[in-house]
């Protein structure tokens, strides 16, 4: 494996840990994220240009808060402490930080910050800008040997520095978005201060991944569960890479698909040599869908008869060594939640049970954010369609056919979400929606057809903007784009004569209408 320069993310607990190791990649440098806990021999075998500890939960002062060596000052490392992490330096290197007694001097979100711009860190800043605060502790006594470089009305001492030793603190977070400046400020640690070369690309974790795997995977089996999402497919292609045909994917084709769906997926995987099962299950799933019109009882449905079907297949390979599953690092923030109410329960391939005999799960890409994803997708030769794929949900169709499922509604659904999506694509919108498809609704209308009555369904357009998928707006589609689609599904597709465009945000709607 080549060696490249290394920055180390000291983790003390904060929430935004790996966004700050997404920051640091952004700038090609190779980043590792480690528990606090890291013995102090490792972190200078790993001889990093730069050490950044993160934010964190607790108070420096408390008892049991944790702590690293003081060592580290030591390394003639360069340091830079985000929140609590600049909190413990400032304890360590002889401050003193205590609860902020008057309530103004805690900050919480977006404040108004002013940086002295000749410091290094804030080298080409805009001297005043919002900074994303979250704290509650307060710098009472700054170190000997260090100086203020940015305040707030309220904190005199934002940021502190000593250039001579290389050590930075800041108390704002400029790992987040809502911090103007804050990808720069990153920018000049890594390249004013740690004199980073910018070494890294996502080809180079592409080969590092590929012979880890390698090394792991042996001469061993390996299945995957492959849905034709973007994450699966990524994950599917880098095994592929990595261990060719002791690789079998299993793509469940349960009826449900958007139009081309199953041919699209197979194309994209026939330049590996990897053993691709595709099943042809749409009988098997409408059959135990028949009759079934509850939103949840059709997700349940589909996610055991996925499991059903999955397990077959496995049998059928044998012994498995390794199972692959395409967790991506935002899954893993959300699992990790706690008790927040079930809203609807998600069906995805990544949820197997442990019915499958195998000795490993390899999440190959654990630590990556979606757009990382995509680009290393690019990277392994994916083609674009896929790889920029808007999420599309595991029970697919069913949750967009209102009540129950037959294969006619399925079809006509499947052939006017189709018109939509062309027609989006051909007026360029298809990169400023997030999410847009169509569903068939319960809903019969009387129309107008030739010279005759017509009695048939009510379709209806979703088209959504969001970042997180957790919240959304309606997208404005201009009318004349909306006017082309509902005149083409009209006149395409029989048994729709009425097209209705679904103008709530989520909340109170959720994106899906089931
Ligand atoms: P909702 O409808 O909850 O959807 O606002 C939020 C996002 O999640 C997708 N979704 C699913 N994805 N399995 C999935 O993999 C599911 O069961 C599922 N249900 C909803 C939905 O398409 C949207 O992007």
């Amino acid at each position: 494996m080549e060696k490249h320069q290394l920055v180390l993310v000291l983790d003390f607990g904060g929430q935004y840990n790996q966004l700050i190791a997404r920051r640091v990649r952004e700038h090609h440098v190779y980043c590792e994220v480690k528990s606090y806990k890291t013995p102090i021999e490792e972190i200078r075998a790993m001889n990093p240009i730069g050490i950044i500890f993160t934010g964190g939960p607790n108070s420096v002062y408390e008892e049991n808060s944790p702590h690293c060596s003081n060592e580290i000052f030591e390394l003639g490392v360069p340091v830079l402490g985000i929140c609590y992490g600049c909190q413990l330096m400032a304890q360590a290197l002889g401050g003193e930080v205590t609860a902020a007694t008057d309530a103004s001097a805690r900050e919480y979100g977006k404040t108004m910050t002013y940086y002295d711009t000749t410091s290094k860190l804030f080298k080409g800043l805009p001297t005043e800008g919002i900074s994303w605060m979250s704290h509650g502790d307060y710098m009472a006594k700054v170190p000997e040997g260090f100086k203020l470089t940015a305040h707030s009305k309220m904190c005199p001492n934002v940021a502190i520095e000593d250039e001579t030793r290389g050590f930075y603190g800041v108390q704002y977070h400029p790992e987040v978005n809502h911090t103007i400046g804050g990808s720069q400020m990153l920018y000049n640690f890594l390249y004013e201060i740690c004199h980073a070369k910018g070494d890294w690309t996502m080809g180079d974790y592409s080969k590092n991944t590929i012979a880890a795997i390698r090394e792991k995977v042996g001469s061993g089996k390996v299945l995957l569960a492959l849905s034709g999402g973007v994450d699966s497919s990524v994950a599917a292609a880098l095994l592929a890479e990595a261990v060719g045909n002791q690789l079998t994917c299993v793509f469940v084709d349960h009826g449900l698909m958007r139009k081309d769906e199953g041919d699209e997926v197979e194309n994209a995987f026939g330049k590996w040599d990897i053993n691709f099962v595709r099943v042809d299950a749409e009988e098997r799933f409408l059959g135990k869908l028949a009759g079934v019109s509850e939103p949840e009882h059709k997700r349940k449905i589909i996610g055991e008869e996925f499991i059903r079907v999955f397990e077959e297949e496995a049998k059928k390979i044998g012994r498995v060594d390794f199972l692959v599953q395409g967790t991506i690092y935002p899954d893993v923030i959300e699992s990790g939640l706690g008790d927040s109410a079930t809203i609807k329960s998600h069906h995805n391939v990544g949820g197997l049970p442990d019915f499958v005999d195998f000795k490993e799960i390899i999440e190959p890409l654990r630590l990556l954010f979606k757009d990382e994803v995509r680009e290393l997708g690019r990277e392994l030769g994916l083609p674009n369609y896929l790889v920029m794929r808007q999420p599309f949900p595991g029970p697919g169709l069913a949750i967009r056919i209102i009540g129950d499922i037959t294969k006619e509604k399925a079809d006509l659904l499947r052939e006017a979400d189709y018109i939509f999506r062309d027609e989006i694509a051909k007026a360029g919108w298809d990169s400023q929606i997030s999410q847009y498809f169509a569903v068939l609704t319960n809903m019969r209308s009387v129309g107008v057809m030739g010279d005759g009555r017509t009695y048939d369904y009510t379709l209806a357009l979703r088209g959504v903007t969001t970042t997180d998928f957790m919240t959304a707006d309606w997208a404005r589609i201009p009318y004349e784009v909306l006017d082309r689609i509902s005149v083409r599904i009209v006149n395409e597709v029989k048994h729709i004569n009425r097209i209705v465009y679904d103008i709530t945000s989520k909340p109170p709607a959720t994106i899906e209408w089931e």
